[in-house]
């Protein structure tokens, strides 16, 4: 199978289409970024990364790092994370806030925002917020084999500024003694992860310990046990795109997890760990083109896990 030949297709068919959807413009930052990009990057399990188009662009992996402080998470506490978050698809919108009500601040899911929020204030346990920050980037440097990540102060302050709905979230949540920090120090560490800044290539590096086992094949560095690996990827099949989580399982067939500012993160298991960059967003707020592109890298590969 020719997967250079692949992404150069996928990239070449969807010239035409680029700009579809809509940009995220709820965080301010975001909303200056270039609709028609298009980015794809395909690391195999043997070492080989394939990419095409613009995939060695830095875009904000916004909620792709809720993948990676789940898996820290689960680190630091184990299984009994599952008291303080729960693990079926919300059916509701990324921010939504309608379920915290009846379920006693206990969100569906460690991938909508306010399970998030949750996995955020478990990691900061026994931390300042400056320490938690670095040791999720620490931790995204040493899954992607990549010192140079950063975290662009600039997009995490500009939600910071403009974060209302999970200010809303996080102070509810309190109200049901689900956070254990205060809402600023959970916030700020919250939106320094979604400010993270990556590319297709390094965001697809990042992702190989979830298709090869829990172990990087780059590096040999075992990041998580096979049960606890295949356990997230359960959770991003289930829960990565939200209310549009099914119709991905339907249309792509993969473990994936997507984020506002264009990305997506998928798992095709045993196989690769496939990343595609496209800013503008459907209406479930999931990249639209990235979507599409992973649709036709699906059908043309055979890796849906069904
Ligand atoms: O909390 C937020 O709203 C953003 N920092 C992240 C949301 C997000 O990426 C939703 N993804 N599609």
């Amino acid at each position: 199978m020719d997967l250079q030949a692949i992404a150069d297709d996928i990239v070449r068919d969807l010239a035409p289409r680029l700009g579809e959807g809509k940009v995220a413009d709820y965080i301010p930052e975001l909303a200056k970024v270039e609709p028609e990009q298009l980015g794809i990057a395909i690391s195999t399990v043997d070492g080989t990364t394939y990419q095409a188009g613009d995939a060695q662009t830095i875009f904000s992996v916004q909620s792709i790092s809720k993948a990676f402080m789940l898996t820290l998470a689960l680190g630091k506490v184990g299984e009994t994370i599952w008291r303080r978050v729960g693990r079926e698809p919300s059916g509701t919108a990324f921010n939504s806030i309608v379920q915290l009500e009846h379920e006693h601040g206990i969100p569906r899911n460690p991938f909508i925002n306010a399970g998030a929020i949750v996995v955020t204030d478990i990691v900061l346990s026994g931390h300042r917020p400056r320490e938690a920050i670095g040791e999720f980037l620490r931790f995204m440097h040493y899954v992607a084999d990549d010192d140079s990540l950063y975290i662009d102060e600039k997009v995490a302050r500009s939600e910071q500024r403009t974060g209302y709905r999970n200010y809303a979230l996080a102070n509810f949540m309190r109200g049901f003694d689900n956070l254990k920090h205060p809402v600023d120090h959970v916030l700020g560490v919250y939106f320094h992860q979604c400010a993270l800044a990556m590319n297709c290539v390094q965001l697809s590096h990042a992702g190989l310990f979830l298709a090869n086992r829990g172990t990087n094949p780059l590096t040999g560095f075992s990041v998580v046990s096979p049960r606890r690996a295949r356990r997230i990827n359960a959770i991003m099949l289930t829960c990565g795109h939200y209310d549009g989580s099914g119709d991905f399982a339907f249309r792509v067939g993969l473990p994936g997890k997507s984020g506002v500012g264009g990305g997506i993160l998928a798992v095709a298991p045993g196989k690769a760990s496939i990343a595609v960059w496209s800013p503008a967003l459907d209406e479930t707020g999931n990249s639209l083109l990235g979507g599409v592109a992973l649709e036709m890298l699906a059908a043309r590969t055979g890796w849906s896990v069904f």
